[in-house]
């Protein structure tokens, strides 16, 4: 079996007057005009429980988009169930079939369903037009197709070598029992890979998304059916995380848990497990992406207009909510003025609004909680003295999350929101001396307690070196010369290590090895 050599998805430009543009509209207005009533899947089977959640755009909150169901122990357990009675069946199809099911998935995401489940993100999830295409039709196309290629890698590693008399080989089994999958809001794709890696393994799946996603999810289980994923290897249930967590992680059955969300919930997630590790059949395999606070170190010799876009774009592409956004910057003083001004420049003209209207580039925040916890931040950066507001610090709920890109400038590097995850529209600034850029470093260093994504701008190589060596433990995705978001499948696998996670590098084969467990066979004759 030879997969095909996967090519990065094209992203598409949703020009005035192009196909995709009229597509992509005709979509939201399909979604827009109905009221979905969303069920959970379990066994291949819609589940509705009566009990029911809503979904309302962030950047609309008084229009009702769907309401979803609400599973309890009993659906829980039923999906658990309904994994297990599928997994003899699943682990043992030629693993070329799963490839075929997940590389159909691929294009349908990549035709059929492109404005479909760009549509639907963009309303549940307030993401314009242009990071919906690169999220959860690119990335995800790109998730499914590479991760297809990893897999025929594994199968076909070379084997063991056998002396006369001998044969060894190494089976790559699937992990005994089922795997959890826990994803974020923030990225449809990283639904959409978390379990489908896993199940592309011979693994059965119980998925569950954060409610603030379960409008792309919908969309993406509708895919994996009509791809052929049969019924019961991947099960998606919607339920309150804690609940959910108290059946999982008691259960003799589970063999390991794919996470991506905040470091505090994946932090009691592994205490939970280690404190029921007695019960399991087999130790759980742990693998979570978690937070990050993504810095931009700049160095005196960089060009200001890259570093001003590097950081408009790293730090409010999305809102913020990127686990990779820029959200902490060190900026020399030589060039701060200049930096500060095309900023402010750049900010003036960047439009806010709901994502109906393509012009807008920043659209809502996901949700009152979040809106609640960045206007604290705001508030209290503004009633501080020695901050100073760069830009926007204003914020309007009145018919959607919005809060505007905000830009503080503080003169204490530990200063709380130079270290604390926000995630959200604001990007704090320290201005230093130009001569003290070897001093800075180790500030960067020891403020990493995420290690996710960082950049060095600097035209000086030798300043680009030192700070590559010296802030190797600092971040998981490095970028020189550039902004640290927008890592593509295929070309920076993506993790981080310290509070950012396992490091287990999402689209790469070192993940997919974490979803086989080997088994060394020795024959002799
Ligand atoms: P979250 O931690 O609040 O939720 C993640 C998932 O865990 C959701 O499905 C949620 O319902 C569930 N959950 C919450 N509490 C639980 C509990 N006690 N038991 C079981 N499940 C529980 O994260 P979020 O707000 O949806 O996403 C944002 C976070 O994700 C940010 O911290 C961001 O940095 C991180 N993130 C990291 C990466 C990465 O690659 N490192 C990528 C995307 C997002
Ligand atoms: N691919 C996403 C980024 O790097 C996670 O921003």
């Amino acid at each position: 079996f030879n997969a095909p050599q996967p090519q990065n998805e094209p992203v598409l430009g949703y020009a005035p007057g192009s196909a995709e543009r009229a597509a992509l509209k005709a979509a939201l207005a399909d979604a827009r005009s109905k009221q979905l009533d969303i069920p959970m899947y379990i066994g291949g089977q819609a589940v509705r429980t009566g009990k029911t959640g809503e979904v309302r755009p962030p950047h609309d909150h008084q229009h009702l988009l769907a309401t979803y169901h609400i599973g309890h122990t009993k659906e829980i357990n039923a999906a658990i169930n309904a994994a297990l009675a599928a997994k003899s069946d699943w682990e043992n199809l030629p693993w070329e079939q799963r490839a075929a099911i997940f590389l159909k998935a691929a294009d349908l995401l990549a035709g059929p369903y492109r404005a479909k489940v760009n549509a639907a993100t963009m309303l549940g999830q307030s993401k314009n037009a242009y990071q919906a295409e690169i999220d959860s039709a690119c990335e995800l196309i790109d998730f499914l197709r590479f991760n297809v290629h990893y897999m025929t890698e594994i199968y076909a590693q070379q084997p063991p070598i056998s002396p006369r008399g001998a044969w060894n080989r190494v089976e790559q089994r699937p992990l005994e029992g089922f795997v959890f999958a826990l994803t974020p809001f923030n990225f449809t794709a990283i639904a959409g890979n978390l379990p489908t890696c896993v199940a592309m393994m011979g693994n059965v799946v119980v998925w569950k998304p954060a409610d603030t996603q379960i409008y792309a999810a919908n969309v993406l289980m509708e895919v994996f059916m009509e791809a052929g994923v049969p019924p019961g290897v991947i099960n998606l249930i919607y339920a309150d995380g804690p609940a959910v967590g108290d059946v999982v992680f008691n259960h003799p059955d589970f063999a390991g848990i794919h996470f991506t969300g905040s470091t505090k919930v994946f932090q009691h997630i592994w205490q939970t497990i280690g404190a029921n590790i007695h019960k399991y059949k087999t130790y759980p395999r742990i693998v979570g992406e978690t937070g990050g606070k993504d810095f931009v170190l700049v160095h005196p010799s960089a060009q200001a207009a890259v570093v001003s876009t590097a950081l408009v774009r790293g730090a409010f592409e999305y809102q913020g909510q990127k686990c990779s956004a820029a959200s902490r910057a060190y900026i020399p003083a030589s060039l701060w003025p200049q930096v500060k001004a095309n900023m402010q420049r750049d900010l003036a003209e960047i439009k806010m609004g709901p994502v109906e209207d393509f012009g807008n580039f920043i659209n809502a925040v996901i949700s009152e909680v979040s809106f609640d916890k960045l206007v604290k931040y705001i508030d209290a950066a503004k009633a501080d003295s020695s901050v100073e507001l760069v830009a926007g610090g204003n914020y309007d709920k009145s018919k959607g999350w919005f809060i505007e890109p905000t830009v503080l400038k503080v003169n204490d590097p530990y200063y709380v929101t130079m270290c604390e995850e926000l995630f959200g529209p604001v990007l704090t600034v320290y201005v230093y001396e130009d001569d003290q850029f070897s001093q800075i470093i180790d500030i960067v260093d020891k403020t990493s307690i995420y290690a996710l994504t960082g950049s060095i701008i600097s035209q000086d190589r030798y300043a680009v070196a030192e700070a590559t060596q010296r802030l190797r433990n600092a971040a998981g995705n490095f970028y020189i010369n550039d902004k640290p978001t927008g890592a593509v499948v295929g070309q920076q696998p993506f993790g981080g290590a310290r509070g950012s996670g396992t490091n287990d590098k999402a689209g790469s084969m070192i993940n997919l090895l974490r979803w086989v467990s080997p088994r060394t066979i020795k024959e002799t004759f």
